[in-house]
């Protein structure tokens, strides 16, 4: 590996453009590539962030011996043949969240990486935020005691032009895979287990996918867990984790939390103002890097078996929903 870590961008939609301005702050990240499937949006692409290398095939970029690791930048649907066209050429892998559309594409994703001794991360920002952290120090330390609740908004009232990926069901579009992921990620973070009883209710629209959901969740100490997700609704997205001894409120937007308030005994006892510096994906190229520096092949921080159970548990939930993706 040289001095700066050799990236390539897979996909040249929104959150990819947003990737790229993450790592331009990163000095010891290195954009190499850019892939899209189009020569144009490639070249646009590559002439916007500097990107000496530009790729009009997914393929070029996973073929080149020169970069380390890849971001897949890419609707649902296409996470895990993106991802392992890359990781079968040894490239790392940092692909956007839901990590695949159903458990059973996270479970063949995984083995591939294991098979290849690569590495591969769900991008799950929370995860990386440092205040997000000192959140969890908290918890471990006992200041709310118990944790016995947790609840957690992640709504938005977009508009959407027809066949936007956000809600189009042939690209993995709804609002479980798409933002209810960060709800069900934060409950499994804060309890390291999953539940055993779960209830799920949503809302199918006129585009054939959830506009929005509910998940309740009971643990094995009777514990719970109170998730919304949306796409067409507007809301406050905060967090609350609720303990046997005092609470803590993740104020909007709690996925990437700039304060967090300690209650114990109806007394605010400490407050945690951070603000995010670059626009927060830098945090999760951060840990990609330094994962690849001291060659471990998954993030601490964003497990690979859990990211997997985080699917099995979305399957979960919209099984009485009656939704079925394409690649289901
Ligand atoms: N972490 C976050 O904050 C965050 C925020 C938004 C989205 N995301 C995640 O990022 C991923 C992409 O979301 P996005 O909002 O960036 O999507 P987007 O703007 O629609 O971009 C997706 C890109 O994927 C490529 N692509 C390949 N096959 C495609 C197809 N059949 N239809 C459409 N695009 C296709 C296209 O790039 P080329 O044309 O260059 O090939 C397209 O620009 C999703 O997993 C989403 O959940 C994460």
């Amino acid at each position: 590996m040289t001095d700066k870590i050799r990236w390539g961008i897979l996909g040249t939609g929104h959150i990819s453009k947003k990737f790229a301005d993450a790592l331009a702050i990163l000095p010891e990240a290195d954009l190499a590539a850019v892939a899209s499937r189009t020569a144009d949006s490639a070249k646009q692409f590559a002439e916007k962030y500097k990107i000496p290398k530009a790729y009009s095939s997914y393929q070029e970029l996973a073929d080149d011996p020169d970069i380390d690791v890849i971001y897949i930048g890419t609707p649902h649907t296409f996470h895990l043949e993106n991802s392992v066209m890359c990781m079968l050429k040894g490239k790392a892998v940092l692909c956007e969240k839901a990590l695949t559309i159903n458990a059973a594409e996270a479970r063949e994703m995984v083995r591939v990486a294991r098979e290849q001794n690569v590495f591969l991360m769900e991008a799950m920002i929370t995860r990386h935020v440092p205040l997000m952290k000192k959140v969890q120090g908290w918890i471990a330390d006992g200041r709310i005691g118990e944790v016995r609740m947790v609840k957690a908004s992640r709504c938005a009232r977009g508009e959407f032009p027809p066949g936007a990926r956000q809600l189009n069901p042939d690209l993995g579009g709804g609002s479980l895979l798409d933002v209810g992921v960060y709800v069900i990620s934060f409950a499994s973070m804060i309890y390291q287990k999953f539940p055993v009883e779960v209830i799920g209710l949503s809302h199918i629209g006129d585009w054939g996918s959830d506009e929005q959901g509910v998940a309740i969740f009971k643990y094995d100490q009777g514990e719970l867990a109170d998730l919304s997700f949306a796409l067409r609704t507007a809301a406050s997205n905060e967090a609350y984790v609720l303990g046997n001894k005092g609470y803590i409120k993740i104020d909007d937007v709690f996925a990437v939390p700039t304060k967090a308030t300690l209650v114990v005994n109806k007394v605010e006892e400490a407050v945690l103002e951070e603000p995010i510096v670059g626009n927060a994906l830098n945090y999760e190229a951060e840990e990609v890097m330094r994962c690849l520096r001291l060659g471990l092949k998954e993030s601490p921080f964003m497990p690979l078996d859990e990211s997997i159970q985080i699917m099995e548990l979305m399957d979960r939930i919209r099984k009485p929903w009656g939704l079925v993706y394409s690649n289901d």
